[in-house]
């Protein structure tokens, strides 16, 4: 990189004070020796990335030049949210009552996918979605499109023009859903590849091959979408697997020759580095060993898992696999775009499999845990130089209740807990993508 003139680099830097608070490792692992508090903590960004961390004492001694302080002392500041599954065509139809999954799709997601064919609409839907997302402090995601390609070029446009980091995809599904929402092997593969053409890799935008399920995809299909992967190694595949016990008898009967709903996309070899299935509720041994050895992530959605009832997802079968495990609000069957609230219900759903998850836990599966299940460490997921600077400000006394409820929380674990319990949008005070502020609670 050409050097600048010092005053010229300095006035482009800014400092952040606040308390940092991160993951280095997985706390499911090494306890709290996976997270790091610097309580008078300050980190320097530039040009969209950390390049400086430490206490406040450190960086005000070595920038003592640049002048341009955003003080949150007092505060907790951790990395930018990651959701690892979700629509963002579902927005409008979050919350709908009364089905489970099968009848669910029919009745609600279907109909309002087919909107998605009018690019404008899709586009004022994006930038719901999206702005939805900064409120909660999430500042990546994966995301479903609908069958339009229209869908993923309005999604992409409005991303890039908030400078996130997303990826997102076309969905394939070529049978078992409404004729209108169909596309083929061939138009799926040759508009994927448009798209990925089009958007993989441009600024902070990357694409996800995104077959909806097994039962919407024949096996023509499946294979153009190894093709796509084949192709282009660098791209995500994104689906959903074993979420409720229906399904999985249905997707027997569609795939007699597989050994089972995860051995279906093992047998179209759609299972590596950068595949990401969502939920993953009803998998039997042979399946979780399939997925460590394929080194394919799984997000957990809790909040979808409870509304329409698909079941109990045990993290501790994934660990004992070293699977990695993000999570995913999975809006519209989800209901909450709150990274907090989902991890919420994620511990009510393992306590009532006797199982422990802590507030640490909780942070790491929000943040670093999602950015490995995205292969994406050491880009976002933590206050790390070299980074992104993707973070949140978070208010532990957002409202008067939460003041008077964290004045009882007696260390940094319960007080991370109790903000996660009781924390939603008004939790988040700023969000910050590339460096800048897109966020700002009261404004
Ligand atoms: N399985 C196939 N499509 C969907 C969807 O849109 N939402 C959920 N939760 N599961 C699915
Ligand atoms: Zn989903």
């Amino acid at each position: 990189m050409a050097t600048q003139p010092t005053e010229a680099v300095n006035l482009s830097k800014k400092i952040i004070l606040g308390a940092l608070l991160d993951c280095t490792a997985d706390p499911a692992k090494l306890g709290e020796k996976a997270v790091r508090f610097e309580q008078d903590g300050a980190m320097v960004i530039e040009n969209g990335k950390i390049i400086a961390r430490g206490t406040r004492e450190q960086i005000e001694n070595t920038f003592s030049v640049v002048t341009d302080i955003e003080d949150y002392s007092g505060k907790f500041i951790i990395p930018g949210m990651i959701d690892t599954h979700v629509h963002y065509p579902q927005t409008e139809m979050i919350a709908a009552y009364g089905e489970q999954l099968l009848t669910w799709l029919i009745e609600h997601a279907f109909p309002t996918e087919k909107k998605f064919a009018d690019k404008a609409y899709a586009k004022s839907v994006a930038e719901v979605f999206l702005t939805e997302l900064v409120r909660n402090g999430t500042t990546t995601a994966l995301v479903f499109g609908t069958v339009h390609s229209e869908s993923v070029d309005a999604f992409f446009e409005v991303a890039q023009q908030k400078q996130l980091r997303m990826i997102a995809g076309k969905v394939m599904m070529d049978r078992n859903c409404p004729d209108d929402l169909q596309d083929t092997p061939e138009t799926g593969y040759a508009d994927s590849k448009a798209l990925i053409e089009k958007w993989h890799g441009k600024d902070r935008l990357q694409y996800a091959v995104t077959p909806r399920f097994a039962p919407t995809s024949s096996p023509e299909q499946l294979k153009q979408c190894a093709a796509l992967l084949k192709e282009y190694p660098s791209v995500y595949m994104h689906t959903h697997t074993s979420e409720n016990v229906n399904e999985c008898q249905w997707v027997k009967e569609l795939y007699p020759d597989s050994l089972d709903y995860v051995g279906v996309y093992e047998d179209f070899e759609l299972l590596r580095k950068r595949s990401v299935l969502a939920h993953g509720i009803h998998l039997n041994e042979r399946e979780l060993n399939c997925l460590h050895k394929t080194e394919t992530s799984v997000a957990h959605c809790p909040t979808s898992n409870l509304f329409i009832g698909s079941g109990l997802f045990n993290i501790q079968q994934f660990r004992d696999k070293n699977i990695a495990v993000g999570m995913g609000t999975d809006v519209g069957a989800g209901t909450s775009f709150s990274m907090l609230q989902t991890f919420s219900e994620a511990y009510k759903v393992q306590q009532l499999q006797k199982n422990n998850l802590t507030a640490f836990e909780g942070l790491f599966l929000n943040t670093l845990g999602g950015a490995r299940a995205l292969d994406l460490e050491g880009t976002i997921g933590q206050l790390e130089v070299n980074c992104e600077a993707d973070f949140v400000v978070l208010d532990d006394a957002a409202t008067p209740f939460l003041r008077f409820r964290m004045q009882a929380a007696k260390n940094l674990h319960e007080k991370l807990f109790t903000l996660m319990m009781l924390g939603d949008d008004r939790t988040i005070y700023k969000t910050f993508a590339n460096g800048r502020a897109i966020h700002t609670r009261d404004q």
